[in-house]
């Protein structure tokens, strides 16, 4: 895995090709927030000269995958405030820590972590879900798209600009809520949230849903997401994978980030194809 930070980089398409070729050289430090921490070739800087036209395509890569709570908005936190509240008016305890463990649990596996191995009556179960769903959905009536994460419209278009497929997908049943309070539901062209999960005959992955709408092998498909269940279910299904976040909890993820800001598509996407070609390259020794 490799991890950058990124806090201070700028939201353009940079870099020419000459500028491609020397970014994959060895591994350096990248600045002051940028850096690769393995011995794998990678990026070597990110340049500021504005670029025009996108030359080249990106054969391993065909569509991204994103998540949408904690990394089209930062929905995970008001999630997490409202099961505080639910967990407040119960008189159960909520660990420090808690709120990231819940990042990417279905409401019913959140409840459960929240009751922590108490058992409770099932009605009283569904009321619990009921009430912090309601609290939930009340506190979305803020949402605006001045709450999209920062760099996500500006990675959608760079994207777009290689002809890359674009789709949101979600376990939470508000998602397309969320999508639409932000103003990106246009964005894409296929969204999958925690409803159609349910309605799956299979039970599939809202990923791998995703990837079949778009007619898209996994292997082509990179997901965006900010949560461990997220990461990990992207690199069962065999897809490539982007970790928004902190590091510990993104062990699945091919490469991490501390959020989209500054992430430009082409740099990315070349990265990510360098790290199928290798991959290829190992097997094909086997
Ligand atoms: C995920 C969130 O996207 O959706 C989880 O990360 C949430 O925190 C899950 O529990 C289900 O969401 P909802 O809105 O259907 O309860
Ligand atoms: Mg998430």
């Amino acid at each position: 895995m490799s991890s950058f930070g990124n806090g201070a980089l700028d939201c353009i398409d940079t870099s020419s090709d000459a500028d491609m070729e020397s970014m994959t050289k060895g591994t350096e430090t990248l600045g002051p927030e940028i850096f690769i921490d393995d011995d794998r070739p990678g990026l070597s800087r990110f340049d500021a000269k504005p670029r025009r036209a996108a030359p080249r395509t990106f054969e391993s890569i065909g569509a991204f995958i994103f998540d949408v709570d904690g990394v089209i908005a930062d929905t995970a936190d008001l999630h997490a405030t409202a099961w505080r509240r639910v967990a407040d008016e119960e008189g159960l305890p909520f660990a420090e820590g808690l709120s990231d463990e819940l990042r990417g649990l279905s409401r019913k596996a959140s409840l459960e972590k929240l009751l922590g191995g108490r058992s409770v009556p099932a009605d009283a179960f569904e009321a619990m879900m009921d009430r912090k769903n309601r609290y939930y959905a009340e506190s979305l009536h803020r949402l605006e798209p001045k709450d999209i994460l920062p760099g996500v419209t500006c990675l959608l278009d760079g994207l777009r600009r290689f002809d890359i497929k674009l789709a949101a997908a979600s376990a939470s049943c508000n998602a397309r809520t969320v999508l639409s309070c932000v103003g990106v539901m246009d964005e894409f062209e296929v969204i999958m949230d925690g409803n159609d999960v349910a309605r799956s005959k299979h039970g599939l992955h809202q990923f791998a849903l995703a990837a079949a709408s778009l007619r898209m092998v996994p292997q082509r498909c990179v997901v965006v997401d900010d949560s461990t269940a997220g990461l990990s279910a992207a690199r069962q299904l065999g897809m490539r994978s982007i970790g928004l976040g902190e590091r510990d909890r993104l062990c699945a993820a091919t490469m991490t980030f501390d959020s989209l800001r500054g992430v430009e598509a082409r740099t990315l996407l070349h990265w990510l194809d360098q790290s199928c070609a290798r991959k290829d390259a190992v097997g094909a020794r086997r």
